[in-house]
């Protein structure tokens, strides 16, 4: 809605929905990792990654929140970080992008650095600030959940970040220490140990600016549309069918460059859409699969990943994620200029 053409006052209204939106689903989010740690369920899923990229990453989107405040986002990194680590990447990234939105959340004036260097055994980093600073009798409390100091910006937060941030390290055997005095910033040092692979393994590779020809299996029609919309914004050609067979019946007639594949569809599952797909290949032939799906479970991913899917996405999805996840999956394709439509 927001890239087509809106009066004012529309736009001003769609933004609101978009960030209440948001804030909604960060909550949900945080709510259901908590819910997840405590019953024991959350676990980290390390894989080979590269440490300047991912700081590049946490760099990239704060830079736009620093520059709509009118603050300065500053990345150092030291030269000595490895080329890889082994870690769960999403989940060290989740830790330094909520200590660093809160360090521009409660930071006026100023600028917030995040440096990052290696330790013995892992990563080091801090996020350091120019804001208001914590007194040290509060400094404790506000590891805990739905603790928050007095502020302004006490509304646009529930409290659950660095309890967050806090179980996630504590997982990865590692620690925060939080350094800081009322009016003087503040700066959270974080720790994680992390092993480096013996030797160096694939790490993704991102792909960018080509236009694919897409499948989309997706049997609800608004979210169809939405995934449509997003993909086609970008450029891509979708064709969406809403169940499995006729999947099956348009691989079989057009070539594509990826499908996506909803899980819970009526008849053919999407788990057992994959396999067909799988049986049906002749060597050599690999269409990638990018699971998006509405399920929170944490075997899913596994689950997708044993029926033969490359990628696998959470509903509700944006349009970057979309693009980074098939990014992923779809290595040097056939720009779709070249196919028939
Ligand atoms: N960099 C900072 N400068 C000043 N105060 C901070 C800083 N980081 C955290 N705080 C204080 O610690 C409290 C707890 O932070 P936490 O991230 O857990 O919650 P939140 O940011 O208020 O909400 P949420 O993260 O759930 O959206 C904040 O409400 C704020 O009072
Ligand atoms: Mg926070």
């Amino acid at each position: 809605l927001l890239s087509t053409p809106l009066n004012p006052l529309q736009h001003d209204y769609t933004q609101a929905m978009q960030r209440s939106g948001g804030m909604l689903l960060k909550l949900l989010n945080d709510a259901l990792d908590l819910a997840r740690i405590e019953a024991g369920r959350l676990e980290l899923e390390p894989s080979p990654f590269d440490p300047r990229q991912l700081l590049s990453e946490v760099a990239q989107l704060e830079q736009g929140l620093a520059h709509a405040k009118g603050l300065r986002f500053v990345l150092e990194m030291s030269d000595d970080l490895p080329a890889q680590w082994l870690g769960d990447a999403l989940r060290i990234k989740q830790v330094l992008l909520n200590l660093a939105n809160n360090a521009l959340k409660f930071t006026e004036h100023g600028e917030v650095i995040l440096r990052a260097r290696r330790s013995a055994d892992g990563l080091l980093c801090s996020i350091s600030d120019t804001g208001p600073g914590i007194s040290e009798a509060s400094q404790a409390r506000l590891f805990q959940r739905f603790e928050q100091a007095d502020s302004p910006q006490r509304r646009v937060g529930s409290g659950l970040g660095l309890a967050i941030c806090r179980e996630l390290v504590d997982m990865m055997g590692g620690s925060i220490e939080l350094e800081s005095q009322l009016g003087h910033g503040s700066t959270f040092h974080v720790h994680m140990p992390l092993a480096e692979p013996a030797v160096a393994m694939p790490v993704d590779e991102f792909a960018s600016g080509r236009h694919y020809r897409l499948l989309l299996v997706e049997d609800d029609p608004i979210v169809a549309t939405v995934i449509c919309g997003l993909l086609e914004r970008e450029g891509h050609k979708v064709k969406h069918v809403g169940n499995g067979l006729a999947a099956l019946g348009e691989l079989a007639h057009a070539p594509f460059d990826a499908a996506l594949l909803d899980l819970d569809l009526p008849g053919v599952d999407g788990f057992q859409i994959a396999r067909l797909i799988r049986q049906r290949e002749h060597a050599g032939q690999h269409l990638p699969l990018l699971a998006v799906t509405a399920r929170s479970g944490n075997g899913d991913e596994a689950k997708a990943r044993e029926s033969g899917m490359d990628g696998f996405l959470r509903k509700p999805v944006s349009g970057e994620q979309l693009i980074t996840a098939l990014a992923r999956v779809v290595p040097g394709t056939v720009a779709s200029e070249e196919l028939p439509a």
